[in-house]
């Protein structure tokens, strides 16, 4: 018979025995997994003044951003405490790095063990819905291979006249007279109209505008187009306010930023309609020769998926448009303040005698190559990301005195790599890395060391797409204007929204051939 004690206890004690069987369970088998692979404690575990929310640690790197130094205080901090330690962020366990070995880890061997930050995700959802840049695993995959297609149909040499037109239009809003330009403005300008070209078939024509608002040729403009431009800048402006809010940005209630993405997708939605009817119409009849390229057209032959369509065109509008940008006025903006640099790309470029580039040309331009890629290893476009761990897992370097062992990486840590940071390493890239010197690179043979496009399954898909862009443009500017000039002392200092760029624009006066 069971006495009255064994029939209260033993309903109680059985899940509570069962849960420390698990815990148990779950603490032995990590035990073997750490000891079959190796791992060592981190080198390095940031010590806080509040172990458990570690509200310093955040309340610094806020603090950081608040003064425009978020980007140095995050080198800072790999100075002080090593190429890989641990760390909190509020209650999430995480790992910073700046090893390549590490980083590889992450994005290519160990690519099934992550995801993307939930943070990130969260706050974008609303605008990108589930395109490429918010989804994981089998919806990933599904996006990478339906918008692959359609980049590797894409012929660049056919992209050029397209970039010369608009080119031709950015030329209309630069003074001649040596006066004040900023150059950002306008390269944000040419890759929105560029971009919209290049997707829907129809550009927004922003330098058009901006044109009219310096007075210096009146033309038509349309507002929807202008509307749509409004629409999605002032969308993308919220999206980073909430990544930077974080959890609390649940409470955010912001009806303006819902108004203004209602207006986005009734924009996108028109064209998304006009391919769909495109589609229906070519399937009978396949006379498509000769017609321009248009990213939508080639998409709408994946998929009729009405949201789809505009989730996946307005990732690529994200991912293409801003970064190109970036980019450019950050690499003119040392041209402005490195005459010596100006004038060797400028020999490189006299080759051509005045005439446009072809896209073989472009990609022969060793010192304009150098040029780029010291751009990107000074100012990435995206200069750091994160990662969460799926599963209990590795990272081959951090661990033991020396970090030269594996490090155990628990279920739900959050890995942040920081390829500002790792592009400034000496060891990789010689000295005085803060230096604009694209000299260095000269020789240099690099693999997961210089990181601007990714690495992985999730590499960029536009790379090709903005580095000719990038190319197209710079020569076609040394060609126009062989003088530039800075005209703005202040140290370049950061503006960190979806991408980098410079808080004081690419301020220049710029001075024609025939002067
Ligand atoms: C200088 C210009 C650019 C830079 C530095 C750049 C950099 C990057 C980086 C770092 C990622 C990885 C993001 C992550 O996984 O968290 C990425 C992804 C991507 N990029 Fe670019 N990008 C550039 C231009 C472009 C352009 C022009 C396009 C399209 C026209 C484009 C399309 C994409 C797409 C679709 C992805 C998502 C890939 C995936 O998640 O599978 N990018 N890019
Ligand atoms: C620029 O960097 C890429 C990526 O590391 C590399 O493949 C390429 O050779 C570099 N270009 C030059 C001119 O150094």
């Amino acid at each position: 018979m069971l006495t009255y004690l064994e029939l209260t206890v033993i309903p109680l004690l059985l899940p509570l025995s069962y849960g420390i069987f698990a815990g148990v369970q779950l603490y032995l088998s990590r035990r073997s997994f750490i000891k079959a692979h190796g791992c060592k404690e981190p080198r390095c575990r940031v010590p806080l003044k509040d172990p458990f929310l570690a509200v310093d640690f955040v309340w610094k790197t806020l603090r950081n951003a608040k003064k425009d130094r978020y980007l140095e205080g995050t080198q800072e901090r790999f100075n002080q405490y090593g190429t890989t330690f641990a760390a909190k962020h509020m209650h999430y366990p995480t790992i910073h790095t700046i090893e390549p070995s590490n980083i590889k880890q992450v994005l290519a061997t160990g690519f099934q063990d992550f995801k993307l930050s939930s943070f990130r995700v969260d706050a974008m959802v609303p605008l990108f819905g589930r395109g490429i840049f918010t989804t994981d695993g089998r919806r990933w995959s599904h996006s990478r291979a339906l918008l692959r297609p359609s980049f590797a149909r894409h012929n660049m040499e056919n992209h050029l006249p397209f970039m010369e037109s608009h080119f031709e239009q950015m030329m209309k809003a630069i003074p001649t007279d040596g006066s004040t330009v900023d150059l950002q403005r306008l390269f944000f300008a040419f890759t929105m109209d560029t971009a919209t070209e290049f997707l829907f078939g129809h550009s927004v024509h922003t330098l058009h505008q901006m044109q009219l608002s310096n007075n210096i040729i009146p033309s038509a403009s349309d507002t929807s187009d202008a509307e749509f431009v409004d629409s999605y800048t002032h969308s993308c402006i919220n999206i980073v306010h909430d990544i930077r809010l974080g959890a609390l940005s649940k409470l955010h209630y912001n009806p303006e930023a819902k108004k203004a993405q209602q207006r986005t997708f009734a924009y996108i939605d028109r064209f998304v309609d006009e391919a769909l009817a495109l589609r229906k119409s070519t399937k009978s009849s396949e006379s498509e020769e000769n017609s321009q390229y248009i990213f939508l057209n080639e998409l709408a032959k994946e998929t009729e998926d009405r949201e789809e369509l505009r989730d996946q065109i307005l990732n690529v509008l994200l991912a293409g448009r801003d970064t190109t940008a970036s980019l450019l006025s950050n690499m003119f903006w040392e041209f402005a303040r490195h005459p010596e640099i100006y004038v060797k790309l400028r020999e490189e470029v006299a080759a051509f005698g005045g005439r446009e580039p072809t896209y073989e040309e472009l990609k022969n331009m060793k010192y304009l190559k150098y040029c780029l890629n010291e751009s990107l290893r000074l100012r990435p476009v995206v200069p750091a990301n994160t990662r969460e761990a799926i599963r209990d897992t590795i990272l081959p370097l951090g661990g033991g005195e020396d970090g030269q062992s594996p490090m155990f990486v628990k279920k739900g840590t959050h890995v942040y790599y920081s390829v500002y940071a790792m592009h400034r390493r000496e060891e990789f890239f010689g000295e005085k890395t803060e230096e604009y010197r694209p000299e260095r690179w000269e020789g240099l043979k690099l693999g997961w060391e210089f990181l601007p496009f990714n690495g992985g399954p999730r590499i960029c898909l536009g790379q090709q797409f903005a580095l000719t862009e990038a190319s197209y443009l710079t020569v076609r500017m040394v060609q126009e204007f062989p003088h530039i000039e800075a005209q703005d002392p202040r140290p370049w200092t950061e503006l960190y929204t979806m991408v980098v760029y410079s808080k004081y624009g690419t301020l220049v006066s710029l001075r024609p051939t025939s002067s």
